[in-house]
């Protein structure tokens, strides 16, 4: 079976084909990044009217170096939520009309679902049960995984997530947005520890992660004035070292609590090149195995949407020809999915 998958839940369109007996055929993004650069962040409008603009030609690109035609296609898997209401139209429409007029199933998709099983794509693979960190713009949660469809979530940000706060402190530094590649390559050039920050909820002996007060700790030191030059770069590096510190030992602490030794880390912030060495350090001195998405899959992109309408339509979810109707769900918890569908 060969399914079209679709992501513009946010400020990047991707498509991808993945077929169940051969993997990931092609995959194509488009990245809006340059577009809202001059806002400092996504314009919303922009993003919809964009994703209307790129849709087809990244179509065209996807079945080309397939070399498939439209007739070939299965199924359409597109992201329906969470994201941006005029985003997630703008692809769900898409998809829908598409699946209507070629008669194919479509498969609206949970946008964490798919990041949660983009380490799947990659060579080595986990098996199931292993613990997730999921590591995005909008989320930072630990969830337990059992299956396909069965998420149990351990813990989660009471505020910010991670890449929100990348991208507030970097914003804070004056860097462009996207900030947390921008505030990662900064705290390069600088040093953790000549500027201190807390690490918020280190020991509070549970799976909750802050990052708010993080984020105005810098504002206070930026407000202090070292905010410019090496002290901006020290500071950087400090954030770098106090989010990543606070995301490996929580992850760490899932997995013993739960008695697992497999850590798949999904989302923007898992391209963090500290996070990775953290992470790495720490379980291989447990004995355990992190697993990543390929760099370039961490992101946002149409190949996650595509293998996880694969599972789910190798699980035997029962999706529908498209009907005309259909939903996005902005605002939609990933614990809200249905229950097991297959153990693997
Ligand atoms: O998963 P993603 O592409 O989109 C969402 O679904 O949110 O994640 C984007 C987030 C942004 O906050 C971005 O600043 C952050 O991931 N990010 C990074 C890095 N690369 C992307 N944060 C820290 N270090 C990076 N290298
Ligand atoms: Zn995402």
């Amino acid at each position: 079976m060969l399914v079209l998958g679709i992501e513009s839940s946010c400020d990047e369109t991707g498509l991808a084909l993945y077929d169940t007996d051969r993997g990931l055929l092609a995959h194509a993004l488009h990245s809006q990044v340059a577009m809202h650069e001059d806002y400092g962040g996504v314009v919303p409008e922009l993003a919809s009217r964009d994703h209307i603009r790129r849709l087809i030609p990244l179509l065209e690109a996807v079945l080309t170096e397939a070399t498939c035609t439209r007739k070939d296609i299965d199924a359409i898997a597109y992201t329906a939520g969470p994201g941006l209401a005029g985003a997630l139209l703008v692809g769900a429409s898409f998809a829908e009309g598409l699946a209507g007029a070629l008669g194919v199933l479509t498969l609206p998709i949970h946008h964490l679902e798919g990041h949660l099983l983009s380490p799947l794509l990659a060579a080595e693979r986990p098996k199931f049960p292993f613990i997730a960190l999921l590591v995005s713009g909008g989320h930072t949660q630990l969830m337990r995984v059992n299956a396909i469809g069965d998420y149990e979530l351990l813990g989660e940000s009471l505020d910010d997530a991670a890449g929100e706060a990348f991208d507030k402190t970097a914003k804070l530094l004056g860097l462009g947005y996207p900030g947390g590649p921008a505030l990662a390559r900064l705290a390069e050039q600088g040093q953790a520890g000549r500027i201190t920050l807390p690490r918020p909820m280190l020991h509070s002996g549970d799976l909750s992660f802050s990052f708010s007060g993080l984020k105005t700790a810098v504002l206070t030191a930026v407000r202090n004035g070292l905010g410019a030059g090496t002290q901006a770069a020290d500071l950087a590096a400090e954030f770098q070292e106090a989010v990543t510190d606070v995301l490996a030992a929580k992850a760490l602490a899932a997995c013993k609590a739960n008695g697992m030794r497999q850590l798949v880390v999904a989302g923007g912030v898992g391209a963090n090149r500290r996070l990775r060495e953290k992470l790495d350090a720490a379980f291989s001195h447990f004995r355990g195995r992190v697993f990543y998405p390929e760099l370039a899959l961490c992101t946002d992109n149409g190949a996650m949407i595509a293998f996880c309408g694969a599972q789910r339509l190798l699980a035997g979810d029962a999706p529908v020809v498209g009907t005309g109707t259909f939903a996005i769900r902005p605002r939609w918890p990933l614990a809200d999915l249905a229950r097991p569908v297959l153990t693997a």
